[in-house]
């Protein structure tokens, strides 16, 4: 693994002014995508405070409108940035009770192994920001990046397994409702999902 060098992050541009919030109970989602699962996850938990990450224009605009549509959720802070930059320069270490990522890119290919998100150097910071005892959310359709995760989460990061949940398309027919788009794709198409839940130490 690189060591990570957050001096080489170049700061985001447009949010030099950002003030963290002062909640007490703040959740960070990283590649929500078209945000289903932000717009879901604020409603049903107003006590929590939920920062959403996407990087991608049309994802992100996607997004602003389902947010707008269903009354701008005071508790969902929507940013369309890049997730290592905007976490590396905004997030205090140890101020966030519950990170996600959800169906994160999948990089099969051998040659870009690197690049998932459990491999990268930047997982060094991530956990940084975790709470003592916060959680860590990762789901996938690929079992070897959730295998490779767990692996990882483990022996190289120090994360503590709470849970390893196989999903199945008979999840959704006894009335599991998929968190993301993605999930929904794959759920249907007979895909089975993995979600990953690990904790970083007390
Ligand atoms: C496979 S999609 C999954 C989207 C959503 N979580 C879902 O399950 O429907 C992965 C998302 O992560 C976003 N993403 C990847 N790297 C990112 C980064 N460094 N910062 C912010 N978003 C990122 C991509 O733009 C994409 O929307």
């Amino acid at each position: 693994m690189r060591e990570f060098q957050a001096s080489l992050i170049p700061k985001p541009s447009g949010w030099s002014e950002f003030n963290f919030p002062n909640k007490s109970e703040i959740d960070l989602e990283i590649g929500c995508g078209v945000g289903l699962h932000p717009i879901r996850y604020s409603m049903e938990n107003p006590e929590r405070f939920l920062i959403a990450l996407e990087h991608t224009q049309m994802r992100f605009e996607a997004f602003s409108k389902r947010y707008e549509s269903h009354n701008s959720p005071s508790n969902l802070l929507p940013v369309q940035a890049n997730a290592i930059h905007w976490i590396t320069h905004f997030v205090p270490q140890s101020s966030i009770s519950r990170i996600f990522l959800l169906y994160p890119n999948p990089y099969p290919k051998k040659k870009h192994l690197n690049q998932r998100w459990y491999a990268m150097s930047f997982m060094e910071r991530l956990i940084s920001v975790l709470k003592p005892g916060g959680e860590l959310t990762l789901a996938s359709n690929l079992q070897d990046y959730a295998d490779g995760a767990k692996v990882s989460f483990e022996n190289t990061w120090g994360l503590r397994t709470i849970e390893k949940r196989e999903l199945t398309k008979k999840d959704l027919e006894s009335g599991y409702r998929p968190r993301t788009h993605f999930e929904k794709k794959y759920l249907l198409r007979g895909d089975n999902c993995w979600n990953l839940r690990v904790q970083k130490p007390a």
